[in-house]
This record gives structure tokens, sequence and C-alpha cells, in this order.
């Protein structure tokens, strides 16, 4: 038997960094989906196949040892299910998705779609809450830090509203986001960037705290905005985020050029999006406005993304 599943990607809209710190955070999963087929070995091994010739093949009984960079995402997702759900033989996993990831959370992503796949292989229930939870302690395993935003999208797709880390994700009924996605060209890391705000934090803490707090206040307002479709009430908030953001240090000079340029064409607002130091910027824009807004990113060096918000969370597409 074989089992596919995909999840989604995402874009974080509010509390990028604020959420970490025990603040709200909101995000969108994003039609940039990534896929995994799980199947039945015979031996007791793990076997992943993923994107760029990456073959591994792990003893179930070392699982979680000595995880590869490469697969260490599926690795620990795996070894999440099976640390309770031990199988007769092994399982093989192949992962797929999209040739470019833009930092929208693909690990994220993948640790969802090979949970899904593997238990529903395994014959494991799992609903959504239990499938976050998995996911979550997967993703910390590997990255040591993470707010677990990402991981909410993944799951429940739509636009996803988190109280703070470790509370659970509330799936929000919004219209469709007038959004424009623009990848400024470079690649971030996130890790480096939450353990920068966190420094900052721990050497100004009577500045950053209110700051973090600050975004706090406004994602409580803009998912307000979000549900009732108050599209130029959430530009004012998204500058004023951004604006945040810089204060933190986590803007960068190729960013500030793409929210420039978006502002000036006429969007409502435009902020980067999740850890900064590169990847994306999104801009709230109205549709009489829309391609102005895509010119002008372009000409400021953007990379406009054809890619559509608001998608669907992690699905089982086939059993064969
Ligand atoms: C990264 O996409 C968003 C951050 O807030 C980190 C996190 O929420 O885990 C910077």
């Amino acid at each position: 038997m074989q089992v596919t599943a995909s999840a989604p990607g995402k874009l974080v809209l509010y509390g990028d960094h604020a959420v970490v710190h025990g603040q709200p955070g909101i995000a969108t999963a994003l039609n940039h989906r990534y896929q995994v087929q799980a199947s039945r070995l015979d031996r007791a091994v793990l076997q992943i196949r993923a994107p760029g010739s990456v073959e591994r093949e792990i003893s179930l009984a070392r699982l979680g040892a000595n995880p590869r960079p490469a697969t260490a995402f599926v690795e620990a997702a795996v070894g999440q299910l099976l640390a309770r759900n031990a199988p007769a033989g092994g399982i093989r996993i192949v992962s797929d998705g999209p040739a470019q990831s833009f930092g929208l959370g693909s690990s994220s992503a993948i640790t969802v779609a090979t949970l899904a796949a593997t238990a529903r292989l395994l014959d494991v229930r799992l609903n959504r809450a239990r499938l976050y939870d998995l996911a979550r302690a997967a993703v910390l395993e590997v990255q040591g830090a993470g707010s677990g935003l990402d991981v909410a999208a993944a799951v429940h797709g739509g636009c996803v509203y988190l109280e703070r880390s470790g509370a659970r994700p509330e799936r929000l009924s919004t219209p469709d986001l007038p959004l424009v996605i623009a990848w400024s060209g470079r690649k971030a890391g996130t890790t480096n960037l939450v353990r920068q705000v966190s420094d900052l934090r721990a050497r100004h803490p009577d500045l950053v705290g209110p700051v973090l707090g600050l975004a706090g206040r406004i994602c409580i307002r803009a998912r307000a905005c979000l549900e009732e479709g108050r599209w130029s009430d959430l530009g004012e908030l998204t500058d004023i985020h951004q604006g945040l953001l810089d204060s933190l240090g986590v803007n960068t000079a190729s960013l500030s050029r793409l929210i420039m340029a978006a502002r000036n064409a006429g969007a409502l607002g435009a902020k980067l999006s999740g850890a900064g130091g590169g990847d994306c910027i999104f801009a709230l824009t109205e549709d009489s406005v829309r391609a102005k807004v895509v010119a002008a990113l372009r000409a400021a060096g953007g990379d406009v993304l054809d890619i559509e918000s608001n998608a669907p969370g992690v699905c089982i597409h086939g059993e064969t």
C-alpha cells in the first residue's frame, strides 16, 4: 500500500518574532504545496528519497541518533510517530515539492505531510490537534526553537491565529486576502534571526519587550480586520508592524526597496514576512492597483510569486 499526502507552505502575516516571545501570531497557508508518499518495507528501516537525488536509509532502532540536515524533518516526523506506534517492518518516504521554497514554510509542510501519510499507512488515527502536537514536537527537535505558527498553517490551512506559542491554533474565517507576494532574491536563516532578536531583547528588555507587545496588539486588531475584510485598516496596521520589525533589526535594504515600491505604487500596506533578513514581503493591494504594484515590485528587483493564500491544510490524496 502507498499513501500520498500534501501540506501547504505558509506566509506569516503578523506577529513575526513576537509570537516566539509569548505574543500572538497570524499566518496564512499557501498554495505552495509539498507532497509525501509513504509505503511499507519488509526490513526495519526508514528509507527516504528527497529532491536533489537525496537518498538515505537508517535502521529504525537508530532513528534520531544522527539526523542528516537534508532529511532531518522527515526523520524527526517519523520518529515522533514511531515512538508510540512501532510497525512490523519499515517505511519508505518519498518527498517532493516546488523547485524553490522562497522561505515559505517548506520544513513544516514536509513534516506535517510526512506525519499524515505515515499515520494513515500505519492505520494510526490522528486528529488535527494531535497531528499539530506531533509535528510541532518534530520541528522543535530539529530547529530547537519556533512558535509553531508555520506548523499550524500546514495542518489547518486558511488563516490561523496562534494566541501564543504553545497555545492551540484557531482557524479564522476570512474572505480571500488581496495579497501580492514578492521574493527578495535572498534566502534568510530563520534560526539565526530568531536568536538575534532574543539577544537584542536580553540586552534591552525594557525596550524590546514593549516592541514585541505592540506587535502582539497589532495581531489582535489585525485578526478583526481580516475576519471583517477591512483591508484599508489592515494596511495601516501592516505598515506600523513593518516599523516594529525594522526596530528589531531584521529588515534589509532589498526588503525595504520592495516595501517602499509597493506602497508608492498604491498598496494599502506592505511588510516583510517571517524572520526577515531576506525571503519575502507581502503587499495588501486592491484590484484596481494590483498591476501597478506588481510592476513596481518587479522594477525594484522583486520576484512576484504566483501563489494563492488561504489554501487548504494537510490532506490525503490517495491510497493505492
Ligand atoms: C518565521 O517564519 C517566523 C518567526 O516568528 C519564527 C517563528 O514563529 O517560529 C520569526
